[in-house]
This record gives C-alpha cells, sequence and structure tokens, in this order.
C-alpha cells in the first residue's frame, strides 16, 4: 500500500521513522510492504530522509489514486479537516493524530469513511500511544460505559509533576515538555485544559454513540495552581493532577476536566510525567486502566502506525464506528455534586464557615484558613463561595 503523510512535524516525521526503521515488521503485520510515497509540508527539509518524497500542494496526493491512505499529522482544524475531507472524499482512507478535527469534525468523516466503504481511524487523538478509542469502540462494544476518568493531557502532566516532585516552577517545567515535543503549537490548550476536553469529548463521543460537544464542558486549566497549593496537597496525602470525566448517572451525563486532590489509594495517583492514565468503567466490566506515553514523537508515531496497517487490513471493509451528529446533552454542571478543599484568608474563616456549613479544617499554611466541604452541587459552591473571598480552591477526587 502506498501511503502519503501530511505534516512533517513531531509527529509526521516520527511516523515517516516507524516506517522506514520497522519495516520488515510493519509488512509482515499488514500482509504487504507499505511505502511512503509522499510527505506534505510547507517547508523543505534538505539533507533528511524524507527530502525526495517531499511535496509541497496536497492536492498532488489527493489525486494520485495509487495512494490509499493518508496519515495527517498537520494539527489545528484547517487546513487539516480540508484535506482529510477531500482524501475522504477522494475514496481514501485517513488516520490522524488531530483531536482539534476529530472532536470538531468526527461525525461527518466517520460518515463518509463508511458511505465510500474505507476508513477513518484516529487512535492517536487520544492518549499518545496508549490503545484507548479502539478498546472503547470495540472491547466494550456490549456493554455500557458508565464512566471515564484519567489523565490525558502529558504536558500538564509533566508540569504538574516537576513542580510536586522537584520544586520546579510553572515556566521552566513548561519549556521542558516543549522541547520534549510535548506540548501544543500553542500551549494555551494544554495549560488551559481545551486539549483533554477535546479528548474526553471524543472519548465520550465513542462510549455514547452520540457527539458530545466539547464546548459544553466544564474547562479549567492548571495556570492558577501554586506553590502552596502543592504544599497543602502534600501535608494531605494527596496529588493534584488534571482530571478530564464523564460520568452518567440516571440520565444525566456529566463531563468536566479541573485539577483535582488525588488520594494515595487511586491508581491515577502514581501516573507522572509525560504519562496518561484512563479508567473506563463498564456497567458489566468493572474498571480497567489503560496506562501509557500519552504524547512525544514516537509513541504518538506508533499509535498512527498501527492504524495504517489497520487499514491495509481492512481493505474494502469499512470498521463500524457509532458517533452520530445527534448532540449528546451534557447535565449543567451546576447539578453536580463534588467535594471542595477550599482557601480563604484566615480573617474571613468565620464568614467562610457562615457561608459552607459544616466543614472539616485543614492544617492551614501562610496565615490562611483552609478546609474541606462535601457532597454540595457545583451551584451550592459558587452561592457559598460569592460571599467569601475564596483565594483557591480544588475539587477532590475519591478513590
Ligand atoms: N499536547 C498533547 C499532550 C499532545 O501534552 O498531551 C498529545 O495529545
Amino acid at each position: 500500500m502506498k501511503i502519503a503523510i501530511l505534516g512533517y512535524g513531531t509527529i509526521g516525521s516520527g511516523v515517516y521513522n516507524v516506517f522506514t526503521t520497522n519495516a520488515e515488521i510493519v509488512e509482515k503485520k499488514a500482509g504487504e510492504k507499505i511505502e511512503v510515497k509522499y510527505v506534505l509540508d510547507l517547508r523543505d527539509f534538505p539533507g533528511d530522509p524524507a527530502e525526495n518524497v517531499l511535496v509541497h500542494d496536497y492536492k498532488v496526493i489527493v489525486n494520485d489514486p495509487e495512494v490509499e491512505c493518508v496519515v495527517e499529522t498537520m494539527g489545528g482544524d484547517k487546513p487539516a479537516y480540508t484535506f482529510v475531507k477531500e482524501c475522504l472524499l477522494a475514496g481514501k482512507s485517513v488516520t490522524t493524530s488531530n483531536k482539534e478535527m476529530v472532536a470538531n469534525h468526527g461525525p461527518e468523516l466517520v460518515q463518509i469513511a463508511k458511505d465510500k466503504n474505507t476508513n477513518f481511524f484516529f487512535e492517536a487523538s487520544v492518549g499518545g500511544a496508549i490503545p484507548i478509542i479502539r478498546p472503547i469502540n470495540e472491547s466494550f462494544s456490549a456493554d455500557e460505559i458508565l464512566e471515564i476518568r484519567g489523565i490525558i493531557n502529558g504536558t500538564t502532566n509533566y508540569i504538574l509533576t516537576k513542580m510536586d516532585h522537584e520544586g520546579t516552577d510553572y515556566e521552566t517545567a513548561l519549556a521542558e515538555a516543549q522541547d520534549k515535543g510535548y506540548a501544543e503549537r500553542n500551549p494555551e490548550a494544554d495549560v488551559e485544559g481545551y486539549d483533554p476536553a477535546r479528548k474526553i469529548a471524543i472519548l465520550s463521543s465513542i462510549a455514547c454513540g452520540r457527539h458530545v460537544d466539547y464546548n459544553d464542558i466544564y474547562t479549567e486549566g492548571i495556570t492558577k495552581l501554586t506553590a502552596f497549593d502543592f504544599e497543602y496537597a502534600r501535608h494531605m496525602g494527596k496529588a493534584i493532577k488534571l482530571i478530564a470525566s464523564m460520568r452518567k448517572e440516571g440520565k444525566d451525563v456529566f463531563a468536566s476536566v479541573c485539577p483535582m486532590l488525588i488520594d494515595t489509594e487511586s491508581p491515577l495517583f502514581t501516573v507522572n510525567d509525560v504519562f496518561n492514565g484512563i479508567l473506563v468503567n463498564g456497567k458489566y466490566s468493572g474498571t480497567i486502566m489503560f496506562y501509557g506515553r500519552g504524547a512525544g514523537s514516537l509513541p504518538t508515531a506508533s499509535a498512527v502506525a498501527a492504524d495504517v496497517v489497520e487499514i491495509v487490513r481492512n481493505r474494502g471493509n469499512n470498521e463500524l464506528i457509532i458517533w452520530s451528529d445527534e448532540k449528546q446533552p451534557v447535565t449543567d454542571r451546576l447539578e453536580e455534586k463534588n467535594d471542595f478543599f477550599v482557601r480563604v484568608a484566615s480573617f474571613n474563616k468565620t464568614k467562610a464557615r457562615e457561608a459552607f456549613g459544616e466543614v472539616e479544617d485543614i492544617k492551614p499554611l501562610n496565615g490562611e484558613y483552609a478546609f474541606i466541604v462535601r457532597g454540595i452541587t457545583e451551584a451550592q459552591y459558587e452561592s457559598a463561595a460569592s460571599r467569601v473571598r475564596i483565594i483557591n480552591k480544588l475539587r477532590l477526587l475519591n478513590a
């Protein structure tokens, strides 16, 4: 099979690397040779092994009937979406690592592949090297997924781990994550939580079979965390992790991304550095954990390359992915119950106790008053928090 790679950045060059250095094994697994016929990028790469197959115009790829499979690793919505849609309409299969495009256009692109009897795969869009889309789509197909909860952004997990274990400041840890090729082109997508919001929207859509819009997901990043939050967390024997979750409760579907305090008993407690950890709870299966490298060139490329092999094996056969464009409503965040850890100035202690009612005191730091309030709705929290100035708050994830 002849393939083309769109975008020769961190992931695209990793995919090229996998197909050239691991060609023999890939050929055995696929049952035929896989040849990278084109690499598309606006830039030139003099002296690079991909130099001879480099093209600058995507039409060369769309119009070449020999190319049966296209790998999209450009990232971002447009022009990636336009190129991918044209390739699918031209009868080619596509695999992508691009969560922004998948979260925005998943139902449409899945449908085109179905109509054309080809495949649109996006395993690498969530969890880097971790198999998660295919297990949710296939291994849980006779089950009902009740909850997905996890750490699905490598950059922020790397930053939080460095800040917690090594006392590294935020900027230094972010720069290191960028150097290692983990971060998005615009790191705001990582640190403000937009990237994990798109990823949990993708997982939730596959789990529900209907489109979960990431704009409906409550999203809070890690930029407000300070060294004091980590000190409190250590003192309570907990870690701070950016948690993305989707939970069904009766007819409600709750979804959110926010930093949370994690107990040592939680399997997510030990998910550190660039690693991702995802817990999927099925009605019949119980909880299953997925763990591995969530970002980086070769780990992500390994998932993209495996999709290509799956495309070769499924020539002329569309692997069913149910992701209808019908919207899956996400229940109003204000109705969700949570436990909160809250910090206020010590002179606000009485006011805070009046506003929040029954609370558990936490040993204070730095002239503050700190407490935990349990089992209140987000609406109740908002109402109490409007009556006293909050320094910071964190939700608790109970094991
Ligand atoms: N910026 C993303 C992360 C890349 O850090 O998880 C992998 O999706």
